[in-house]
């Protein structure tokens, strides 16, 4: 018997942001062993073509593209360059995120404020206003945003950087709606603690990753790995009907 392949991304161009390491590093390997030409972004170039390498050693096809998603110039010219190049965009991968500061809410100052709104909020919804109208010229696209299990119970100390998480849940709804006509869907990935460079203070804490395990059913934190194939689903024909939808993949964190 032979069923179509709804996760084959064959012929699609994606772009996944902060795409140098962790979670947005591991979604690229993924979209890419799938067939898509992954546009590797992050800051550094050099980083990100580290990721490319990877990716077309293992018979893939990537390149690398530096964009500061903090820069309303740096989104444009990454945009300009994509569809220079290849007159299309099919999925987006919003990943790359800030969270410059752990401390008590009151004491948050106003430059890292803006830094995190900037980043994790204007970012994400630029690179979401370019991409969708890109999308919509071939007959539409999908965007993931990669937001967090703290953009629904916020997390201690982490208060800036909770607010624009659940903005960021609520700009997919706004984008699911607006851009379906377009043929555009967006979704929202929810994870969890994850092994990352993001988390490290957390996770290589004992005192803190025993308190934080104590609240996921699953008692341990995620391999970046496991946040991809979610991805993966969200950008494919296999979510073909799902918009506005948002995906927890926490280890049952938000259930308890
Ligand atoms: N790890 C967790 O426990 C966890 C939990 C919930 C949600 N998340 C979310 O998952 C996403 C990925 O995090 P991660 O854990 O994989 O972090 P990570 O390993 O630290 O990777 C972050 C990536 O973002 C890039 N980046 C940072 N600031 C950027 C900017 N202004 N413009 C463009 N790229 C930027 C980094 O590269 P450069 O430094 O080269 O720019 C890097 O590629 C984030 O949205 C985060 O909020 C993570």
């Amino acid at each position: 018997m032979t069923t179509p392949d709804t996760f084959d991304l064959t012929g699609k161009i994606a772009i996944v942001t902060g795409a140098s390491r962790g979670i947005g590093a591991e979604i690229a390997r993924l979209l890419a062993a799938h067939g898509a030409h992954v546009i590797v972004s992050s800051r550094k170039q050099a980083d990100c073509q580290a990721v490319v390498d990877g990716i077309v050693a293992d018979g893939g096809s990537a390149e690398a593209m530096a964009c500061h998603i903090g820069e309303m110039e740096q989104i444009a010219s990454l945009y300009a360059q994509v569809e220079g190049k290849h007159g299309r965009l099919d999925i987006l991968i919003n990943n790359a995120a800030t969270n410059p500061y752990f401390g008590h809410i009151t004491d948050t100052e106003p430059s890292v404020f803006q830094k995190t709104v900037d980043v994790n909020i204007r970012g994400y919804f630029y690179m979401s206003t370019h991409g969708a109208r890109l999308m919509a010229k071939n007959g539409g696209g999908s965007i993931v945003n990669v937001a967090s299990v703290n953009g629904v119970v916020p997390g201690f100390q982490q208060g800036i950087y909770s607010i624009t998480k659940a903005a960021v849940i609520s700009m997919t709804k706004a984008f699911a709606v607006e851009c379906a006509e377009q043929g555009v869907r967006c979704n929202a990935l929810l994870p969890g603690l994850t092994d990352t460079k993001f988390a490290s203070v957390l996770v290589n804490t004992p005192a803190i990753l025993k308190q934080a395990l104590a609240h996921v059913p699953m008692r341990r934190v995620a391999q970046p790995s496991e946040m991809a194939g979610a991805a993966l689903y969200l950008a494919s024909d296999a979510a073909s009907y799902t918009t506005g939808a948002v995906l927890n993949v926490d280890g049952g964190y938000l259930s308890v």
